[in-house]
């Protein structure tokens, strides 16, 4: 009988007209979820008319066709929520972040765009050394920069500092949730230890225990900032982490020698100081580069030339870098790669290549395509939906989407930001945040330990983690002077 009321239900709902924002048809008794939707976003392109996805236990166990549904129905107990009008897509993957500096502010244009990283951070080379350190209390800006990431759609990330709940993080064991199996993902701000300044132009001496290709290989996935500079010592570092033969010599202590780390485990971070050439070793070797063209905008004043990365075939994924000089959000962060791109090369990046950035392509750089970043049944159901316009592209309504856009941010099926209209999805201590003029519920006390606004009260003067609209002193995309 239930069965029966549910086609019913379904059949009456796909009748009625769709509407920009979410209905809540039907509210079940389990966590399980039946979308109906005319703009699911899958691998096979965007499903239209009479499209259903289906969460069971946490994880998608259909998408496609409503009458492909079949006998399981989407379960008596499942809720059925009518999103006809929205965007349905996989949840963001940020695959370079520094999570713990979330409470600081973006750093103030001064005007100086550098030829290398050590330049802002240590003021060499009579550069301006810009404030870098963590603000506060680590833990509580790591959990306000994952809530700040949740709120836009963002479900992974790649930080380099964990919280347990909110946001999975992919390269902590302990921060992967819902089960989700361990993989040794590596992730390393220096990977030639050149922490105190080093830079080189015609060798490889860095700092002692630099990676090496015989450490790199035994990794699922080692993701290392390479050459993030627009100078010879930025094409250097690639140099000596991809040519053998180009220093032999070792240094005193032994080190310094140059290696060769490039493969399809590996993805560049940066890799601004890269020659086209370089980028056609790393395709014909199968690794991978996270594009952050914000903060290399920002502190260097120029980007990767991106269409010959995607032409070479190589895996590009998006990451915001850190508040200090990246995006506050992913979507911030693909606007900021189509305005570079266009004005840098002349070249119009689609809507759908960005989101391929933000979802499977991170999830391949991340190595966890089988489990993430696309709506394919199996797949665990880290989901946004963002309300819609009736004739955009809705691949442009997903990633360039401002927070207050959001319907729904789920995480392994466990609903953790709804709109107003969805509140009646939502279970356990959930609370009212506004979203600019519109009110979302929030639902992230038991995993945060204290309400959102208990946090928040208690970092009064912060960045905000709340971000609707345009991000406040956001740095600019503009292309910079040159050097
Ligand atoms: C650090 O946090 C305090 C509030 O505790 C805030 O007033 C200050 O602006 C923050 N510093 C930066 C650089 O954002
Ligand atoms: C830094 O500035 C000083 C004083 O103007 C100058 O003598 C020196 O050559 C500069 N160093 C570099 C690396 O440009
Ligand atoms: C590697 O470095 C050696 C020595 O500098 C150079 O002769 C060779 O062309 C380089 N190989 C590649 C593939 O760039
Ligand atoms: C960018 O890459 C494209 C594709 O390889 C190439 O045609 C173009 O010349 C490059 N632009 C610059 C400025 O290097
Ligand atoms: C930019 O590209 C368009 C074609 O896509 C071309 O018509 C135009 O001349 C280009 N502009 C510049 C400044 O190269
Ligand atoms: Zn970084």
């Amino acid at each position: 009988m239930d069965r029966i009321y549910h086609a019913l239900l379904l059949a009456g709902a796909f009748l009625r007209p769709a509407s920009a924002e979410c209905r809540i048809l039907k509210r079940g008794l389990s966590r399980d979820l039946l979308l109906m939707g005319d703009g699911i976003l899958t691998p096979d392109g965007v499903f239209q008319r009479d499209s259903v996805l289906f969460i069971q236990s946490g994880r998608i166990a259909y998408v496609g066709d409503i009458c492909g549904l079949g006998t399981s129905g989407g379960g008596d107990d499942a809720s059925v929520v009518d999103c006809r009008g929205s965007v349905i897509s996989p949840g963001f993957i940020n695959t370079h972040e520094h999570i713990d500096f979330s409470t600081v502010a973006p750093f103030p244009d001064i005007g100086e765009r550098v030829g290398h990283r050590h330049d802002w951070r240590l003021g060499t080379r009579n550069f301006t050394m810009r404030e870098v350190a963590v603000n506060g209390s680590e833990i509580d800006a790591i959990a306000w920069g994952e809530l700040r990431h949740i709120f836009s759609g963002t479900t992974s990330i790649i930080g380099g500092g964990m919280v347990p709940g909110l946001a999975r993080n992919l390269d902590f064991t302990d921060g992967l949730e819902d089960g989700l199996e361990s993989r040794l993902v590596i992730y390393d701000t220096f990977p030639l230890k050149d922490r105190l300044g080093i830079m080189r132009n015609g060798d490889c001496d860095y700092g002692p225990n630099a990676i090496d290709r015989d450490t790199a290989t035994q990794y699922h996935r080692y993701i290392g900032h390479i050459g993030e500079g627009i100078d010879v010592e930025a094409a250097n570092e690639f140099i000596c982490l991809s040519n053998v033969t180009f220093d032999t010599t070792p240094a005193i202590d032994g080190s310094g020698l140059s290696t060769d780390i490039i493969a399809p485990n590996v993805a560049l971070v940066h890799a601004l100081g890269l020659s086209l050439h370089d980028f056609d070793v790393v395709a014909a070797r199968g690794a991978k580069v996270v594009w952050s063209p914000r903060s290399n905008m920002y502190l260097y004043g120029t980007t990767l030339n991106v269409t010959h990365l995607l032409g070479a075939g190589i895996t590009v994924a998006l990451g915001t870098d850190w508040l200090p000089s990246g995006s506050a959000t992913m979507g911030r962060e693909a606007a900021c790669a189509v305005s570079a791109t266009r004005e840098i090369y002349n070249v119009s990046l689609a809507a759908k290549v960005l989101w391929e950035m933000a979802t499977i392509n991170a999830a391949r750089v991340a190595g966890y395509e089988d489990e993430l970043g696309s709506l394919e049944a199996g797949k665990l159901a880290d989901i946004v939906i963002f309300s819609g316009e009736r004739d955009g592209d809705p691949y442009e309504q997903a990633i360039f989407a401002p927070q207050e856009k959001i319907e729904l941010v789920l995480r392994g099926g466990k609903v953790l930001v709804a709109s107003s209209g969805m509140k009646d999805l939502t279970s356990g201590s959930c609370e009212q945040v506004s979203f600019g003029n519109v009110d979302k519920t929030v639902c992230v006390a038991d995993e945060l330990g204290s309400s959102f606004r208990e946090l928040e009260a208690s970092l009064r003067g912060v960045y905000p983690a709340v971000l609707p609209g345009v991000p406040p002193y956001e740095p600019s995309c503009k292309p910079g002077i040159k050097l």
